[in-house]
């Protein structure tokens, strides 16, 4: 056995899947939201017995452990491999290279492990850290929290840091790499954060990817921050700052607080609010969204104040919201942020976090108090503010119960207003429609497949997800040809289906007539291994343990594909005949084809009439 095979056969999927994926049992098989991409009804299927996942929403794309797992962190297949080979416990005989990046990223991690060290001993034990010790004591940053959130200070010096690390045997390239110092214009370098408290920024896994160094004098001329610049490890839309010390706190409590700066987040954890992150004062991207969406449903948005009027900060929202998270909002007044209210009173705090308004609610009385409701213009103006928001709610009820509101508050007829706020959203999302159908995306995909390869799809996946295919093609009246499919790869899954009936002792024939989908998935070419997998999850209607039921919709299937096929083929030969190509052979093998439909079609209407 490989160690490929060795880890998938001691990694159960399922589980590890649920530790990014909250997934329910639906049969065989379990079901969740796709982590991939934004969506508010489940399509992401995993499959215990075949010990692999499939999106059937906008990825329409699947695969085992390894590709999930290089999917969700983005990592590259030999990151991956040992990642899960820790986990599974099992020793790698080598051979699997990691790219370079993959390498870079982690010696830089590396380094950046050792630089925060290096700030945090300078801060906690060296005279040169007092003044910065100073004004944590000030803000009100514990003890404890400088240890776990790794807080530092760099000292007011070009090469402290870099003389450390070249002593501990680093060397200026990986430094620089690192964004740890930079390259002055005649190619001196020198350290990149100097007299500045630092913040140790960590991914959600606990990585060191970067920092940022805050000004102690608030009357300096220089930018209040300074954060490493995007560097391999680094990419500011994806980090989630305090993620690493929070996200087990964030799935206990069942939602997620969302605030703008590291003091913010500290404060907050200080105040035991510890189901928080920092977003570090930008719009919340699609890759934060997607990596909250891990561990929580629910999220709080505490952000400035006027965050509904940013056009950035609303574009982070609506990402959230078609994400399918919901959204509340964190509101206080006196205080500009989360650390100057609990500086005043954690309790403060608490109760804003308790009170958090739904996203709806707080959207509706921002347009209310920008605009004047009794004119024409500022009722036509709030309308098509929350129209966006408002009218792609899914759930009706709650719909509804926002439109009466807003009504209500307008003092204009409620069918009117839903009617609006329908135009104005439709005005809004045109362009993003026309985007996500864009030809060759998974969606048009399915769209344009035609009526002939949706049937062979379904009876190839009924017949793969029953309990044994080989009883089932027995018992139909009649047996499809290669040449009645219109998808030759369809016809090829189920001719080796039909070959385990013909040849039961050929090399495909199960041991002990027994159907084993895994045995069967041997078999399979391996280009056609993932519409198989697709075909083995995709998901019916029907209850696959009455056989009765399965039987007929096998039949009926059956009979729908060689009709369409039949009619395909009368169509040809008549139209070769109308060209004057006619012979008679081609005559005869017309007067066989219509023969051939016509008791089909008797065929069919027996049954209707034996069961009406
Ligand atoms: N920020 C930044 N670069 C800046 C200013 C701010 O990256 N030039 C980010 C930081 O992550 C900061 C957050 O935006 O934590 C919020 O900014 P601000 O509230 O100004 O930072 P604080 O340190 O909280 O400042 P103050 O003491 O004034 O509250
Ligand atoms: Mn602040």
């Amino acid at each position: 056995m490989t160690d490929v095979e060795q880890i998938k056969q001691k990694i159960d999927i399922v589980a590890f899947i649920s530790e990014y994926v909250a997934l329910k049992k639906t049969g065989a098989n379990f079901k969740g939201l796709c982590p991939f991409h934004a969506e508010k009804t489940p399509s992401f299927i995993v499959s215990p017995e075949r010990q692999i996942w499939h999106c059937f929403g906008g990825c329409n794309e699947g695969g085992d452990v390894f590709k999930f797992l290089m999917k969700i962190e983005n990592l590259e297949f030999a990151e991956a491999l040992k990642i899960l080979a820790r986990r599974a416990g099992v020793t790698l005989s080598g051979g699997f290279a990691q790219s370079r990046t993959a390498e870079l990223k982690e010696k830089i991690y590396e380094v950046n492990h050792l630089a925060s060290e290096f700030y945090q001993y300078i801060l906690t034990k060296h005279p040169m850290g007092e003044k910065a010790l100073d004004y944590l004591k000030d803000r009100k940053i514990t003890d404890s929290s400088v240890k776990l959130f790794g807080i530092g200070y760099a000292p007011q010096s070009w090469d402290s840091l870099s003389k450390f690390l070249h002593k501990k045997g680093y060397a200026q390239e990986l430094m620089q790499s690192a964004g740890l110092i930079s390259k002055s214009g005649i190619g001196n370098t020198f350290d990149r954060f100097r007299g500045r408290l630092m913040f140790t920024l960590r991914d959600h896994r606990g990585n060191v990817v970067g920092f940022a160094g805050r000004l102690l004098d608030p009357n300096a001329k220089e930018a209040k921050y300074v954060n490493t610049a995007e560097t391999p490890a680094y990419v500011k839309g994806d980090l989630l700052y305090g993620l690493d010390l929070t996200k087990e706190e964030i799935k206990k409590e069942g939602f997620g607080v969302v605030v703008e700066g590291e003091i913010d987040c500290i404060q907050s954890y200080q105040a035991e609010v510890r189901n928080v992150v920092a977003i570090k004062g930008s719009a919340l991207t699609e890759e934060q969204v997607a990596l909250l969406k891990r561990y929580t449903e629910n999220v709080y948005l505490s952000l400035d104040a006027d965050f509904a009027g940013d056009a950035a900060a609303h574009r982070g929202i609506e990402t959230a919201d078609w994400a399918g998270l919901n959204i509340k909002v964190v509101t206080f007044t006196d205080a500009k942020d989360p650390d100057e209210l609990i500086k005043k009173d954690p309790g403060l705090w608490h109760r804003a976090v308790k009170n958090a308004v739904s996203f709806y609610d707080y959207v509706i009385d921002i347009a209310l108090e920008k605009h004047d409701k009794n004119t024409a213009e500022g009722a036509k103006k709030i309308v098509s503010e929350v129209a966006k928001f408002i009218e792609p709610i899914e759930n009706l009820v709650v719909k509804e119960h926002y439109v009466r509101k807003l009504a209500m508050k307008l003092g204009v007829n409620q069918e009117n207003l839903e009617a609006q706020l329908a135009k104005e959203f439709k005005k809004m999302i045109l362009p993003r429609q026309t985007e996500s159908i864009a030809p060759n995306t998974p969606q048009s995909a399915v769209l344009l497949k035609t009526r002939a390869v949706l049937l062979e799809e379904y009876l190839v996946s009924l017949l793969l997800q029953c309990p044994n295919p080989a009883d089932y093609l027995l018992l139909t009246s009649i047996r499809l040809r290669a040449e009645d499919f219109a998808s030759p790869a369809l016809a090829k899954i189920y001719l080796l289906l039909a070959s385990l009936v013909d040849n039961p002792k050929s090399d495909v024939s199960l041991p002990g007539n027994r159907f084993d989908i895994n045995i069967l998935a041997r078999f399979i070419p391996s280009e056609l291994t993932d519409l198989f997998n697709k075909l083995y999850l995709l998901e019916n209607k029907i209850n696959l343990d009455d056989q009765a039921e399965v039987l007929e919709e096998i039949q009926k299937t059956v009979w729908e594909i060689k009709e369409l096929s039949l009619r395909e083929k009368l169509k040809m030969i008549s139209g070769q005949i109308k060209k004057g190509e006619e012979s008679p052979a081609l005559e005869e093998e017309f007067t066989l084809t219509t023969a051939a439909l016509q008791k089909l079609l008797e065929q069919k209407a027996l049954v209707r009439h034996s069961q009406a």
